[in-house]
């Protein structure tokens, strides 16, 4: 049968733990407003780990959790927005360093949404037939967009990497998948990028970094994630009792409050890890996934929503049978 099965994951973080107090030392704030405004305590910044390093090693880990040696995939995605450089991508770099056959391994970027947007790519590429292992990462260092003297982006972004790897089998742990995105012509969260050379001459060099209009991303957040679960209700038939964890991207905790809020789901029921990790893109999803079932928070034969929202903007979601 050509259905995907989900049979391992991993994350990993960087060493370096960076608190809330570090932030009060560079910047106008204090741990007390990042804490009741994002519920974000601690966060790993790398120091010397870049994108395909922390990859790497998620990888490793959920290939191991699966079992599986890196000869038997055929096919890795790296959903990210930090890549080492935009030329190799993270997934070629990968293919290497895990001893790899020259398989199909291609970046993908839909910010904070990456991840599931990536899982929908290989739950496709796997349900053509052509393909039997894949391997689907989520890798972040924010840190080297993050504008250190902006204290409205500075205290929410960091680091880590998450990985799945997928099979080609007899159960289909993905129930639905949906993802969409509306183009963010305002500029409400964006990375920006080097200007054009329009004079070879006088064009000096600027660092590129995360810019965001926080109040904007907060109600466009609030909206989409109860939608997004509504949906994919909707789609499959399932209902809000059947789900033992929604797992959301990792934004803002009074984003995911406000889920269960509007939901009326269980508050316990709704996996939080910001306070520990922050804001890690496209790699939040699947370290909390990882996370979860580590601590066990989800079970096999568990029915689980995931959700993300982010830059793009992008939005979209699964229910997933472990
Ligand atoms: C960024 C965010 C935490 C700000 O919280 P908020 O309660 O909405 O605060 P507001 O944006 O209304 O700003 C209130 C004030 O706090 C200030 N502020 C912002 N960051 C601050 C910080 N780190 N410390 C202290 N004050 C801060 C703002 O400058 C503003 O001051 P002003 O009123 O003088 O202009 C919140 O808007 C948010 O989480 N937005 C979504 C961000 C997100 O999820 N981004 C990624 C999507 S993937």
């Amino acid at each position: 049968m050509n259905h995907t099965s989900i049979i391992g994951t991993g994350s990993y973080v960087p060493a370096n733990i960076v608190s809330n107090a570090t932030f009060e030392k560079i910047v106008d704030t204090s741990d007390e407003w990042i804490r009741t405004r994002t519920g974000i305590e601690n966060r790993h910044i790398s120091i010397n780990e870049n994108t395909s390093d922390l990859a790497y090693e998620a990888s490793v880990r959920a290939l191991d959790d699966a079992r599986l040696s890196a000869e038997r995939i055929d096919l890795i995605i790296c959903a990210t927005v930090t890549p080492d450089y935009f030329i190799p991508g993270v997934s070629q770099i990968l293919q290497r360093r895990l001893g790899c056959d020259a398989i199909t391994a291609f970046d993908i970027n839909a910010a904070c949404t990456g991840f599931i947007y990536a899982l929908e790519i290989a739950d496709k590429m796997l349900g053509s037939g052509d393909y039997e292992n894949a391997l689907v990462i989520g890798a972040e260092t924010l840190s080297k967009f993050t504008d250190f003297s902006d204290r409205n982006t500075c205290v929410l972004f960091a680091d880590a990497a998450g990985a799945m790897v997928l099979t080609r089998g007899e159960k289909q742990s993905i129930k639905k998948i949906v993802t969409h995105a509306w183009g963010d012509l305002e500029g409400f969260l964006r990375m920006e990028t080097y200007p054009l050379k329009q004079d070879f001459l006088t064009v000096e060099d600027k660092r590129p970094f995360i810019r965001m209009n926080g109040r904007e991303i907060f109600k466009f957040a609030t909206r989409v994630l109860p939608e997004t679960i509504r949906e994919l209700l909707a789609l499959t038939g399932y209902d809000l009792h059947d789900l033992d964890l929604i797992i959301a991207h990792q934004a803002n905790k009074r984003i995911i409050d406000h889920a269960a809020k509007v939901l009326a789901f269980p508050p316990g029921k709704m996996y939080v890890n910001i306070d520990r990790y922050g804001n890690t893109s496209a790699a939040s999803v699947p370290l909390a996934i990882d996370e979860a079932k580590r601590e066990g928070r989800l079970a096999k034969g568990e029915l689980f929503a995931t959700v993300a929202f982010g830059a793009g903007l992008t939005w979209g979601g699964a229910i997933i049978e472990l």
